[in-house]
Order: C-alpha cells, then structure tokens, then sequence
C-alpha cells in the first residue's frame, strides 16, 4: 500500500487530477497498474488496461476495466486506444514499462493528455529513446513521479475505506516459503500481489 498503492493514487491525483468521464490507461497488470485500475474506477473514469494473456484480461475486466488490449498480439496497441476511444486517445496514460512502450503510450495518448513516467532509471537498463515521429505525433505532457506523500497515503487510504475497495492479492506464502514466493513472483503468472507473510 505504501509503494504501488500511493504511486497509483499519486499518478492520477497530483498535476491534473484525472475527472470523472475521462479516460485512463495502464499497462500490463503488475500491482500497481491494478491499483490504477481500481482507483481510477472510484473517480468515475472509462479504463483501458493492456496485457499479455487471455486469462489476465478476463480478471482486469472482472477488476472494473472496461477494455483490454493484448500487447503482445497487437503491437500497434497505441492506434487500438486511440479507437475504443472514438479517435480522442486516453487522457491519462500510467507508463510503468518506458523504453519499450513510450512511443505507443504517446501514440495512444490524448492531444495534452497526460503520460505518468514510472520508471526509476536504472543504470543498468536501456534509457528511455522517442524518434523524431514520435515526438512530432503528440503533445502529450510527460510527468514524472516517484512515490508520494503520507498526505497521498493518508488521502488514498480514506478513499479506500469509503469505497471498501481491498488490494488485489494473488498468493499469501508462509515465511518458510520466502523462495517459492520469489520463484512464482518471477515467473510473471502472478495477479496482483504476492504477499508473505510474516508472524507476529
Ligand atoms: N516511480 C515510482 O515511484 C515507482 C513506484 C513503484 C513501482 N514503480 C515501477 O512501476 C513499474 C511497475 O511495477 P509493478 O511492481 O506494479 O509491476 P511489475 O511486477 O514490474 O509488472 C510486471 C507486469 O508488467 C507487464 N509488462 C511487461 N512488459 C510489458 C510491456 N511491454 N507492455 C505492457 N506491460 C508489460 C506484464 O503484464 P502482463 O503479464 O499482464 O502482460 C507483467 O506482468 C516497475 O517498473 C516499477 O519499477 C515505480
């Protein structure tokens, strides 16, 4: 709650706050970009979620999403935003991946539209590159954000209580099977997070 929770609420409440009506994007279905979706449900926005597998988008629509693009079938994913919403783009895009996925977050972002940069910059992966076409294609502001405020957690954890939304946890491990947790954490089936549990 305190890292993928208040970096999702920090997302879509600070600079502009996405408005009800409008639209948000997230990618893949890692924790956080499932926390988007919830949040942004609660603010009364449309949801366009991508992932790679069939059996994850059933689950992102049973979270609340309203369309699932598959990325890996469809690599122009940015064109198939820009049509599910009638050609005006996501006025809000959580861009969790970077280097591969700017070009088509801009592509499928809104003009002035809103891309959330997450990624930290690791110096041991590939920086973030936009083509000269990529650039000229959009006006879309970036934004970058690393984390947020306890006044950010403070707020999303009333948001939360209200709506009685709970985290999406895909597996509790016991604290002898700290390895197995990593393992299936690793493996990119999980949904949400893998939790381990450590006694009191
Ligand atoms: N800036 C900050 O303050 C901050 C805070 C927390 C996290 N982060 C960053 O946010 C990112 C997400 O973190 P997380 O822990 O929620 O998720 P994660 O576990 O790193 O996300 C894994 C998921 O990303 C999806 N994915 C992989 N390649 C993709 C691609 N090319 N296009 C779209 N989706 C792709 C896959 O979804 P499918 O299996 O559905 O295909 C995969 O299951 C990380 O880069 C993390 O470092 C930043």
């Amino acid at each position: 709650m305190p890292c993928a929770g208040v970096t999702a609420w920090h997302s879509l409440m600070g600079g502009e706050p996405l408005a009800p009506g409008q639209t948000a994007l997230t990618l893949g279905t890692g924790a956080l970009s499932l926390f988007v979706v919830q949040f942004a449900k609660m603010l009364g926005a449309e949801v366009i979620a991508t992932t790679s597998s069939a059996a994850k988008a059933d689950r992102l629509k049973a979270l609340g999403a309203d369309h699932v693009v598959n990325y890996a079938e469809n690599p122009e994913w940015g064109l198939t935003v820009r049509e599910l919403t009638g050609g005006r783009g996501a006025d809000l895009v959580v861009e969790t991946n970077g280097p591969d996925t700017i070009e088509q977050s801009m592509c499928a972002a809104a003009l002035y539209g809103q891309i959330v940069l997450l990624i930290t910059g690791n110096p041991r992966r590939p920086g973030i590159e936009i083509s000269n076409a990529a650039y000229a294609a959009s006006l879309a502001t970036i934004r970058r954000v690393f984390v947020g405020s306890r006044a950010h957690f403070e707020s999303m954890n009333r948001a939360l209580t209200l709506h009685g939304t709970r985290p999406v946890i895909d597996r509790v491990f016991g604290f002898d099977e700290v390895h197995e947790a990593f393992r299936h954490y690793e493996s990119g089936a999980a949904f949400g997070k893998v939790v381990i549990r450590v006694a009191a």
